[in-house]
């Protein structure tokens, strides 16, 4: 990886780094010169593929394992990350942290139950939270946070209202980091993807349902990863110095008119 790539030197984070959105932003990330942490929750093989496709483009990365959503996650990711990081020579320093990982719960407000809605803003909403919160001495001054949101957060959504309640909250978390961290020179940012083509949307088998969601964007078709992704390489490096606060809509203009 060349030295002048835009993120050279700097190491990064991305929740849920082995599949979907993740993959492809831990993937960009690493291209743009960060050594990249993969993490995940389940899927061991996921995260090793992904470290190895980056190995593969020439860039630099390690997997590590915290199940998200029960108690003490953070500490137990923070842990993982030093002790894999340790072997890729940092320091426990960090510059960018992606909040990535999430689930759904495709459920309207009379079907949620209590174990959805705690599950749901376990992962999507409390998590995040706490692994900022011990992160924060971790997070080189100039350093970037990056949540991943919803389009969903814009408009109304009754299908789905359980998880777009655990983005909403993550947008004010957004807000109100930027506002704290600015003195650090921390960027905090929310990117909001719209319908995008990965396994957290099962129903997008479906022909009819496939066509619905791409026709949801103004460009007619769905969003891929790398949409995404690229959107996040932005945030994360220096160009994006400026902005912060901000909740960027990365949803191929999603829902504009109706
Ligand atoms: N795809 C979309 O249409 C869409 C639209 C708007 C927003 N988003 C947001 O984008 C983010 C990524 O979604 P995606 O579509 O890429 O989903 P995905 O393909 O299902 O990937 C989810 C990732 O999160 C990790 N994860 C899930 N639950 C976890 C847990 N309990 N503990 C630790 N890791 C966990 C998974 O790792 P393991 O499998 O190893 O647990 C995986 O790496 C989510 O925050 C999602 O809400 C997605």
């Amino acid at each position: 990886m060349s030295t002048t790539a835009r993120l050279a030197g700097k190491t990064a984070l991305v929740t849920g780094g082995s599949r979907g959105i993740g993959r492809a932003i831990s993937r960009r990330l690493a291209r743009d010169g960060a050594l990249v942490a993969v993490h995940y929750g389940h899927d061991p093989a996921a995260a090793e593929r992904t470290v190895k496709e980056i190995e593969a483009d020439g860039g630099q990365a390690f997997a590590l394992h915290a199940e998200l959503g029960v108690p003490g996650d953070a500490d137990t990711l923070w842990s993982a990350f030093d002790r894999a990081g340790a072997d890729r020579g940092t320091d426990g320093g960090l510059d960018i942290l992606v909040n990535n990982a999430g689930i759904t719960v495709p459920r309207p407000l009379a079907e949620v139950s209590e174990a959805d809605y705690d599950r749901v803003f376990a992962i999507n909403t409390k998590a995040p939270f706490f692994i900022i919160q011990r992160g924060l001495t971790r997070l080189r001054d100039g350093g970037r946070i990056v949540n991943i949101s919803s389009v969903a957060t814009r408009v109304a959504f009754p299908a789905i209202i359980s998880y777009t309640m655990t983005k909403a909250a993550l947008d004010y978390l957004t807000l109100t980091l930027a506002q704290e961290l600015g003195p650090r020179g921390i960027t905090v940012n929310a990117v909001a993807p719209g319908y995008t083509e990965t396994e957290i949307n099962p129903t997008l088998a479906v022909p009819e349902i496939r066509r619905r969601y791409a026709e949801a964007s103004t460009f007619n078709r769905l969003g891929q990863p790398t949409d995404i992704a690229d959107v996040v390489s932005f945030v994360a490096s220096d160009e994006a110095r400026w902005v912060t606060g901000q909740w960027i809509d990365a949803s191929g203009g999603a829902h504009l008119g109706v």
